[in-house]
C-alpha cells in the first residue's frame, strides 16, 4: 500500500533508512533516495523499471556543499548557479568518488539540482544527504505532477509520497553540461536556452558520441493511447474519421502555463479512452522548445 504524507519527519526517516520515497519538487514529482547509499539508489531503478545505464540527478539543499560531490566547478556553474538556482535547472559536472556508480551509470559526470521546493528544501535539510531523484513514472511514461499522478505510477511500488501540491513548472529541469570544454544544454526546460546564453554566452549542440541526456531516448512520456502531432489545430480535419481527443496547450494564455498543464492534460486525454491523441505544437521558442520536445518524443513513431 501506498500512502500520501504530510509528515516531513516521517519522508526523512524513510530516507535515511536506505528507503524511497514519493517528492515533490517544483517541476514534477521526483523518486528519492539517499544518494550516497547504493542499496537505496537500486530500489528507485526497481520500482521505476528504468534501465541502468541512465543516470540519475543528485539534488542538493545549495552550492556550500558542492565541493564534496563534484570538482574543477567552472565559473559557469557559479554565473547560472547566482540567476537560476535554486530552481529548475541540472548542471552536469565532473563528480567525486563519492557518488557512487549506480548514480551515474559509471560516468564520470554527476548531475547537480537544487530545487526551489519549500518542502523538498525542508527535506534536504533535515535528512542532510544528497537526494537523487528521478521523475517518479514508470520507465518511459508521463511525468507526474501531483501525489495522485505518483500514486497512479507506483502504487503498491513505494511507501510514502509527501504531499507538495501541484509541481509549478509542470516539465522537468534544464540539463546543461558544464563538464567540457563548451556548455551545451542536454535538455531543454522551463530555464530556456537563451536565458542562458544571456549569462555565460554560447553554448553548442551535445558532441555526437558522448551520451546526451539518455532520458530523452525515443518513446519516453508516452501515452498508452497513439499520440500525432499537428504542426496547427486547423489540420484536424484530417482526423475527422477518428475517436480523437485534443491536446491544445495553445490555449493557454502563456508557454509557462501551457508548460504547467502538459504532462496533466496528457495523463486526462490518455485515461478517456481516445483512439487517438492529436497534440498542436506550441510557438518554437523559450520553454515552447522544451513543451515541443516532449511532444515529439512523446509521438508514436508508427503513425
Ligand atoms: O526536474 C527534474 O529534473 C526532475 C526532478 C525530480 O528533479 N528529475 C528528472 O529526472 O527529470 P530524470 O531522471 O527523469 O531525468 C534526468 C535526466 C535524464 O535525461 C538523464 O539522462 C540526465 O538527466 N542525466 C543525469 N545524469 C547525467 C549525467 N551525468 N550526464 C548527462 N545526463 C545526465
Ligand atoms: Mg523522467
Amino acid at each position: 500500500m501506498t500512502e500520501i504524507i504530510k509528515d516531513i519527519d516521517l519522508a526523512a526517516e524513510e530516507i535515511l533508512k536506505g528507503n524511497i520515497v514519493g517528492l515533490p519538487t517544483e517541476t514534477v514529482y521526483g523518486l528519492g533516495a539517499n544518494a550516497l547509499n547504493q542499496d537505496a539508489v537500486i530500489k528507485i531503478f526497481e520500482a521505476k523499471e528504468r534501465p541502468r545505464f541512465n543516470p540519475l540527478i543528485v539534488h542538493l539543499f545549495d552550492k556550500e556543499e558542492l565541493d564534496k560531490y563534484a570538482e574543477e566547478i567552472p565559473e559557469n556553474f557559479f554565473k547560472l548557479y547566482e540567476k537560476f538556482s535554486p530552481g529548475p535547472i541540472t548542471y552536469v559536472l565532473k563528480k567525486k568518488k563519492i557518488i557512487p556508480d549506480i548514480v551515474t551509470a559509471g560516468n564520470e559526470t554527476v548531475a547537480v539540482r537544487f530545487p526551489s521546493h519549500n518542502i523538498f528544501r525542508e527535506l534536504l535539510k533535515k535528512v542532510n544527504v544528497p537526494i537523487a531523484a528521478p521523475s517518479a513514472n514508470r520507465f518511459g511514461r508521463i511525468s507526474p505532477t501531483s501525489t495522485e499522478d505518483v500514486k497512479k505510477e507506483m502504487d503498491g511500488r513505494v511507501k510514502y509520497i509527501l504531499e507538495g501540491g501541484i509541481s509549478d513548472v509542470g516539465i522537468e529541469s534544464t540539463v546543461i553540461d558544464l563538464s567540457g570544454e563548451i556548455p551545451a544544454v542536454l535538455r531543454h526546460g522551463f530555464v530556456s536556452e537563451e536565458e542562458i546564453q544571456s549569462v555565460i554566452g554560447k553554448t553548442q549542440k551535445p558532441e555526437s558520441g558522448k551520451i546526451h541526456s539518455p532520458g530523452m531516448l525515443l518513446n519516453h512520456y508516452a501515452p498508452m493511447t497513439p499520440l500525432v502531432i499537428v504542426e496547427h489545430i486547423n489540420e484536424l480535419e484530417k482526423f475527422e474519421r477518428k475517436n480523437y481527443g485534443i491536446l491544445d496547450l495553445n490555449k493557454y494564455h502563456d508557454l509557462k502555463e501551457a508548460a504547467k498543464h502538459l504532462f496533466s492534460d496528457l495523463r486526462i486525454l490518455d485515461e478517456k479512452g481516445f483512439e487517438l491523441i492529436v497534440a498542436a505544437k506550441v510557438q518554437d521558442e523559450g520553454i515552447g522548445r522544451a513543451i515541443n520536445d516532449r511532444l515529439e518524443i512523446a509521438r508514436h513513431k508508427n503513425i
